[in-house]
């Protein structure tokens, strides 16, 4: 089985749903996507608008894996960048797969159907994200290609007396 990847969905109330509800099961199981658990849809509403408000502007195109039910699944979000000397590449944000899909490989299929997408954006040449310290997860992104380029010690205050490193890694397309 495997998930199966559109990009740039039609944002339609389904999507928007799934999106929220697949971003909130993350957070309460400890992902890293911008929030600590325990959080509830409406915490992680705005965030989502925040991405919508971009995909209506042309700024920010979404990534979505649907499951064998038709179920959001896995999500990531590839935004533009606005400076006028940074066209040439993009972030990724809201690298997510639902902890009931977790460690089958998903992840892995995520990334690479989020580096095709992002060669077909024009003039893209490479992808950068960040990633919070600590949890390994900067070798599963170097699993899928990237290279830590950078690191901001403890720039991520997850808890009183609990800060991470921001992570910054890089995939160049070419
Ligand atoms: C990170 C995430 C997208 C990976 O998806 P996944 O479907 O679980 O990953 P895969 O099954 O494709 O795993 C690929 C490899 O990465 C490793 N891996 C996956 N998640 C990992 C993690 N959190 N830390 C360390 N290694 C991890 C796996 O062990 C596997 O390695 P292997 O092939 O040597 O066994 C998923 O765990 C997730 O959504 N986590 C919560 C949200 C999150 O933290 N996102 C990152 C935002 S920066």
């Amino acid at each position: 089985m495997s998930l199966t990847f559109t990009f740039d969905p039609p944002v339609t109330p389904d999507l928007r749903d799934g999106v929220l509800d697949l971003w909130t099961d993350v957070s309460n199981a400890g992902g890293s996507v911008g929030f600590v658990p325990p959080v509830t849809r409406e915490d992680i509403r705005p965030e989502l608008l925040k991405h919508l408000t971009g995909m209506a502007e042309g700024r920010t195109r979404l990534l979505v894996g649907r499951d064998a039910e038709g179920r959001v699944a896995a999500t990531a979000f590839l935004a533009l960048n606005t400076h006028r000397l940074m066209t040439h590449w993009l972030w990724l944000y809201t690298v997510m797969v639902h902890p009931r899909h977790q460690g089958r490989g998903y992840g892995r299929d995520l990334m690479s159907a989020a580096a095709a997408a992002a060669r077909t954006v024009d003039g893209i040449e490479a992808v950068r994200l960040t990633c919070r310290g600590g949890l390994g997860l900067e070798r599963f992104y170097e699993s899928c290609g990237y290279k830590e380029v950078g690191r901001v010690p403890g720039a991520i205050r997850v808890a009183p007396g609990d800060d991470r490193d921001d992570v910054v890694l890089l995939l160049p397309l070419s």
